[in-house]
């Protein structure tokens, strides 16, 4: 607006603005003749003779549009400014309820839902350096990982990174356990384990190769422990086949940072070649005698086998349990993680003897390859998502999940594998029905609370759910 005005003008405009503003409206129209004729004087006296007809003089703003704080120095006013957006927001949030407009534009979602701007960005990928490659077993390949810049790769025990690949053209995301110690200067890497028919492991224990770049998001979960030095207890671990890698971080983290603790591992697997970190299992054994205990079970045993055989079923751990002596005190920590059917047998297993299922930890990781088909509502379905306290209001088409309609609503949502797996997408159901795709990570325990994984979820009918830690 200043345009080629002179900045002298520019203030009297600010002046008289001010003015304007703090006496009574009667005397606006006095001076806004005040300053016309001021600016007159003021173009004169620089040089300018403002005729009316002429095309390149700007005629003044009106009044009502010029900024007051234009009086003050430039400096100070763009100060001023801001803290006086500052205000009007905080004004605008506390007092009348409203939520500032997005600076970003979202896309609208179908269904006109709310679109708010993004609280932090966790569903965002980043790509991570393949530094070294390690098969395990036939069926099993280490892959070691850098950021990008070659920096470490933070995380806490018993963690997961979701990796991002894309095979022919479609995108897929899988949870991998990372299954080292969380120490400083130990290289940090998830282990893989080949599914039947698991594109994504299938394409991993195939292709990776050192210097090759992942996709990945996280790390996430809670299935992790928080080690203290003078911590000294009693952790039984179960493990089923790659169950082992968020167990065998844990299992090591905290062998290594508390002296006064102890862990025992069962570990389950078909046969001896299938143990995963088996020669690692063996030398820290060695290591941490009288502090480690580990205990194979291998349904196919080779000869002159002395330890457990068998599926690891609820009988089986039972068993194992009396013969290594465990008895439970009520203070002895359990960590479950293995395919499903031994977890739902290890679970009732320990309740048997007694055990407090918030002493019981589980990590359920399952592939979309081994899951039911399709459920939900045969027609659209109006879920309310509460989040940050406001409610968006969403309709989910059939076959749609929760966590996709909201996400082509434009609203941010928590989740990370996408695949049922990792529980980061959990809410909690308040009104209304859920059907999950089963099998999936959510335990027993956050079922009876009324959980629901937004990923895995559809509506059977009009639902409300509630997005937690927000
Ligand atoms: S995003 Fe992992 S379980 Fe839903």
């Amino acid at each position: 607006m200043e345009g080629n005005r002179s900045r002298r003008a520019g203030r009297f405009d600010a002046a008289a603005s001010l003015a304007a503003r703090a006496l009574p409206n009667a005397l606006t129209p006095w001076i806004e003749q005040a300053r016309l004729d001021a600016t007159m004087i003021i173009d004169r006296t620089s040089g300018k003779t403002p005729a009316p007809l002429v095309d390149d003089i700007e005629a003044p703003p009106p009044l009502s549009e010029v900024d007051p704080l234009n009086v003050l120095p430039r400096g100070i006013a763009d100060k001023v400014r801001a803290v006086r957006r500052d205000v009007q927001m905080l004004r605008d949030r506390l007092i009348l309820g409203k939520n500032p407009p997005p600076v970003i534009e979202r896309p609208r979602g179908a269904a006109g839902a709310v679109v708010s701007l993004p609280r932090k960005t966790p569903n965002m990928t980043r790509p991570v350096k393949v530094v070294r490659v390690v098969r395990e077993t036939n069926d099993a390949v280490s892959i070691y990982l850098t950021e990008a810049d070659g920096s470490a790769l933070e995380f806490q025990p018993g963690q997961f990174l979701s990796v991002d690949v894309t095979i022919d053209g479609e995108r897929l995301r899988r949870a991998y356990s990372l299954a080292s110690a969380c120490l400083p200067d130990v290289p940090v890497h998830v282990t893989v384990k080949r599914i039947e028919d698991g594109r994504v492991s299938n394409h991993l224990n195939d292709t990776i190769q050192e210097g090759d770049e992942l996709s990945v998001l996280g790390p996430s979960g809670n299935f992790t422990v928080e080690p203290r030095e003078v911590n000294e207890r009693h952790l039984v671990m179960i493990a089923g086949g790659s169950g082992i890698t968020p167990i065998m971080s844990i299992l090591e983290t905290v062998l290594r940072l508390e002296a006064g603790s102890r862990v025992t591992l069962i570990y389950g697997n078909r046969g001896w070649d299938d143990v995963i970190f088996r020669d690692r299992l063996a030398s820290l054994s060695d290591e941490f005698q009288g502090r480690l205990l580990v205990d194979h079970v291998l349904e196919r045993p080779p000869e002159s086998w002395s330890e457990g055989t068998g599926l690891l079923s609820g009988d089986v751990l039972e068993a194992r349990l009396e013969t290594l002596g465990i008895e439970d005190d009520g203070l002895i920590r359990y960590f479950v993680c293995g395919p499903t059917p031994m977890m739902e047998a290890a679970h009732e297993a320990l309740q048997r003897r007694g055990v407090d299922a918030n002493r019981i930890a589980e990590e359920r990781f399952t592939s979309p390859e081994a899951r039911s088909g399709d459920v939900g509502s045969d027609k659209i379905e109006l879920v309310v998502i509460s989040q940050a306290g406001h409610d968006h209001g969403i309709q989910v088409e059939p076959g749609q999940t929760i966590l996709e309609a909201a996400l082509a609503a434009g609203i941010d949502m928590p989740f990370s594998c996408a695949m049922g797996g990792c529980g980061a997408c959990r809410v909690r159901r308040a009104e209304g029905e859920v059907q999950m795709a089963e099998p999936n990570c959510l335990s027993r325990a956050e079922r009876e609370q009324g959980y629901v994984l937004t990923c895995v979820g559809r509506p059977l009918m009009q639902s409300k759910i509630e997005v937690e830690g927000v």
